[in-house]
This record gives structure tokens, sequence and C-alpha cells, in this order.
């Protein structure tokens, strides 16, 4: 049976659950509960269950001859949903706000870096030591609208 995915604004009540996301996720966790809400983010639930979440900001907000521009900053779908299109879902949200998109991933982050490339986002540089604990180089990419 298909899984059943809503994709939906991150809320005050799921500010707790994205921070345990985040740790279970990420070896060197720097997100907070309270740090989500700062920025857009959006969440997948499954079952009830909040399953991943992405989380943006408009860096640009456009001109008459540039596109608006959004930098992806946080993205983790938690390892029970993984492999089931829930990361590429959230990714098709984050599209549809429109403009050009821009991430930065570890170099080492294969996984990431593959579900990127997949969706379309293309290699524009890479920046020396860019993370830190572990100290690693970050790849900048960029999906054109
Ligand atoms: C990276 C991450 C968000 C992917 O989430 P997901 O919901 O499993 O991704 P999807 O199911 O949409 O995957 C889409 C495609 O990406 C690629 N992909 C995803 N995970 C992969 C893996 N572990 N190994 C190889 N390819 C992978 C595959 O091509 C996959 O398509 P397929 O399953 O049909 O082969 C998830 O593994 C995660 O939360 N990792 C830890 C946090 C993290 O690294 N976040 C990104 C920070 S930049």
């Amino acid at each position: 049976m298909a899984l059943s995915i809503l994709i939906r604004p991150a809320e005050q009540k799921d500010c707790e659950s994205l921070a345990a996301l985040e740790n279970e996720c990420f070896p060197d966790p720097s997100w907070k509960s309270n740090d989500f809400l700062v920025y857009d983010c959006l969440v997948a639930e499954v079952e009830g269950t909040l399953a991943g979440f992405v989380v943006s900001r408009q860096t640009f907000a456009g001109s008459l001859d540039a596109l608006p521009e959004r930098e992806i900053l946080n993205l983790a779908v938690t390892a029970r949903f993984r492999r089931m299109g829930i990361a590429t879902l959230l990714l098709k949200h984050e599209r549809e706000r429109g403009g050009d998109l821009f991430l930065e991933v570890r170099e080492s982050n294969a996984a990431a870096r593959i579900l990127y490339q997949k969706f379309g986002f293309e290699k524009i540089s890479r920046r020396n030591a860019y993370y830190q604990n572990p100290e690693e180089s970050g790849i900048v990419m960029q999906l054109k609208w």
C-alpha cells in the first residue's frame, strides 16, 4: 500500500519533534527546537509521525531582470521512512515556491548528494573547510528555476 504523506508548514507544536529528528539524523546537531520556525519550515507527516522536514529562507526577493533566490538550510528524514521519496517530496514543495534554489552539503554525504543531483541540482562550487566537527568541505549546489 502506498504511503500517505502529508506535507504542511511546521507549527509551534512540532518544535520538540523537529529537534529530536535533528538529533537523530546528524552526528553534530546544531539546530535547537526554537530555530526551526525562524525560517520557512515544511514537515512531512506519515501516520501521525513527523517523518521529515525541510527548512529554507529567501535570500533574494528577485527584481525586474533576476529571479528570486532561496537557500535550503536543513533537510532530514527519519531513518524508518528513508528511501520512500519523502525528501524528494519536500524538495518538490520547496521548488514550488519559485526562483532558483541553493544549498550546501558535506562533501562526504553521498546520500544527500545523490538525492540533490537526481532532483536536478548542479554543483557550482566547493568551499574548503566550510563545516566543522568534523572539518570538511562543503559542496554548493544550485537548482535553476
Ligand atoms: C539524505 C536524506 C534526507 C534522504 O532522504 P530520503 O527521504 O531517504 O530520500 P528519497 O527517498 O527522496 O531519495 C531519493 C533518491 O535519492 C537517492 N538516495 C537517497 N538516500 C540514498 C542513500 N542512502 N544512498 C544512495 N542514494 C540515496 C536515491 O537515488 C533515491 O532514489 P531511490 O530510493 O529511488 O534509489 C536522508 O538520508 C537523511 O535524512 N539523511 C541524514 C540527514 C542529511 O544528511 N540531510 C541532508 C543534509 S544536506
